[in-house]
């Protein structure tokens, strides 16, 4: 609809943002509810970010995300974070409350945990234990939602195994890391394998290791959307594992934002997904 002077607004801050999906997910949500309100990308120097965005709201801004290389430092920046951002140490989500003052929030493991609820129904992350490779922000906020939701265990695998042992100390619950070869030890009996790592991502070369391990039945997730389809979901596909892409999460992790900043709860549809990976290929 055609914006008025009572528009709300919302954007995405980045460094460069030009590549994000940010502004064609809301946009195609604020149209299609008829919403008085834009979203737009804000490309900040991270030299300025911390004085942008206590600026935002003085402007009028009702929020915005966070992207690629502020979450830390808007984390550092907000005036209060949910506690599933100190978790994370991160923030992707600032609400403007009504006194002016800067909430931060992490969706990215409310958006993983949504997006397999909503991908794979049979689903359950209390069956057993869940293997994660990788120990970075993503990982976190992914732990932390699995076993918010009831994982017996998480299996964690790192690269540099002292970032994993330091996740495993932050994090309080069943978090035992393992070295990355031990493949047979971690993937026994796991009902989920998720990959955190940038491996495989931008058709980068990603050797899979020998995961043979790993039950047939255990549902296989990459939080890699470039590709869709990234070389482990290809393997896991090819040998009968169920799989879900990494798309989905974006989509979910966008919809606590936009349900504050505008006031609808968002619905992610397939028209959405599809919508969505026009602007990937594109
Ligand atoms: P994010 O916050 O988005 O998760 P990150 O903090 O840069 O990003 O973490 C990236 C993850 O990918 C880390 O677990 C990293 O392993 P290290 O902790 O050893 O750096 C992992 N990663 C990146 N490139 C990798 C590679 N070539 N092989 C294995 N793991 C890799």
């Amino acid at each position: 609809m055609a914006l008025t002077g009572k528009a709300k607004l919302a954007g995405v801050a980045g460094w460069p943002v030009g590549h994000s999906l940010s502004p064609r997910l809301h946009g195609y949500w604020l149209d299609l509810y008829g919403i008085d309100g834009a979203y737009v990308p804000l490309s900040i120097d991270p030299k300025d970010f911390p004085t942008v965005l206590r600026t935002l709201p003085k402007m009028g801004f009702s929020g915005t995300n966070v992207t690629v290389p502020h979450k830390e430092a808007a984390y550092q920046t907000v005036d209060e974070v949910t506690d599933r951002a100190r978790v994370v140490k991160a923030v992707n989500t600032v609400i403007v409350r009504p006194d002016g003052s800067l909430l931060g929030d992490n969706t990215d493991g409310f958006g993983f945990l949504e997006n397999l609820i909503q991908r794979s129904p049979g689903f359950d992350p209390t069956a057993g234990p869940a293997v994660v490779l990788g120990a970075g922000g993503a990982a976190r906020g992914i732990i932390a939602a699995l076993l918010e939701a009831g994982a017996p265990e998480i299996r964690l695998a790192n690269r540099t195994r002292s970032r994993a042992e330091t996740l495993a100390e932050d994090i309080p619950g069943a978090v035992h890391v393992y070295d990355v070869e031990a493949t047979e030890q971690y993937l026994k009996n796991a009902c989920l394998f998720v990959n955190t790592t940038t491996l495989g991502m931008d058709g980068q070369e990603a050797e899979i290791a020998d995961f043979s391990a790993l039950p047939i039945d255990a549902l296989v997730t990459d939080i890699v959307y470039v590709p869709l389809q990234t070389p482990l979901l290809q393997w896991a596909a090819a040998r009968g594992n169920p799989t879900v892409d990494g798309l989905g999460m974006l989509l979910h992790q966008a919809r606590p934002g936009f349900e504050a900043w505008f006031g609808v709860v968002p619905e992610v549809t397939d028209d959405l997904h599809q919508y969505v990976l026009m602007g990937l290929e594109t």
